[in-house]
C-alpha cells in the first residue's frame, strides 16, 4: 500500500514548514523529498498508473491545511493565470514537462480583484524531477504543450476552499475564485 510511503512525504514535508527559510527548505529539500518518495518503484507505478483525467488527492484532508495532489495533461492543455492566495505551492514534473510562466501584476492591489495588467518576467521548461516554488500571490500559469504530462502539485492549504485570483490577458482583469 502507498499510503505509509504517502504519509511518511507528508510528514517529511511538513517538518520544513516551521523553518524560518521555509521557502528555501521546500524549493531544495521539498523537492528531494518528492524525488526520494518516487525513486520507489512501487510508488512510481502508482503514480504513473492513477487516472489522472481529473486532480488526484494523493495525501490531505479536505479544508485541512497541506495537500499532496497528481495531475495530469492527457491533452495539450492551457491555464489561465492565477495566484494560490495565501498558500504556497510546489509544483514538481513526473512526466512530460510544464512550461510556467510568471508574472508581475503592474496595475491594481495585490491580492485584490480588479484592474490587472501583468507582464511576464519568467518562463520555465520544468521537466521530469524538477520542481517550481510560488510563495504566496505570485502570480503564474501552466502550459501542456504537449502530452502526456503528469506533475505532483503539493499546496499549504486546500485551495479547493481558498480565496485566490485568476487573471484574464485578454481583460487585464483580476477575479476572485473563492474555491467550493
Ligand atoms: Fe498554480
Amino acid at each position: 500500500m502507498m499510503e505509509q510511503q504517502t504519509a511518511q512525504l507528508a510528514q517529511n514535508l511538513m517538518s520544513l514548514l516551521e523553518r524560518p527559510d521555509v521557502a528555501e527548505a521546500i524549493t531544495v529539500e521539498g523537492t528531494q523529498m518528492v524525488t526520494d518518495y518516487l525513486s520507489d518503484p512501487q510508488v512510481r507505478a502508482y503514480v504513473q498508473g492513477l487516472d489522472v483525467s481529473s486532480k488526484v488527492r494523493l495525501w490531505g484532508t479536505p479544508k485541512q491545511g497541506m495537500q499532496i495532489l497528481l495531475h495530469g495533461a492527457e491533452r495539450p492543455k492551457k491555464g489561465a493565470p492565477h495566484d494560490h492566495g495565501e498558500s504556497w505551492a510546489l509544483y514538481y514534473q513526473v512526466e512530460g514537462f510544464t512550461e510556467m510562466t510568471s508574472y508581475h501584476r503592474l496595475t491594481g492591489e495585490q491580492g485584490q480583484p480588479g484592474p490587472a495588467a501583468l507582464e511576464v518576467f519568467d518562463v520555465q521548461k520544468v521537466q521530469p524531477g524538477y520542481a517550481m516554488f510560488f510563495g504566496p500571490h505570485v502570480i503564474h500559469s501552466t502550459r501542456h504543450p504537449e502530452s502526456p504530462a503528469r506533475w505532483i502539485r503539493v499546496t499549504g492549504d486546500d485551495l479547493d476552499y481558498a480565496t485566490r485570483l485568476r487573471f484574464s490577458i485578454e481583460r487585464q482583469e483580476a477575479d476572485l475564485d473563492t474555491g467550493k
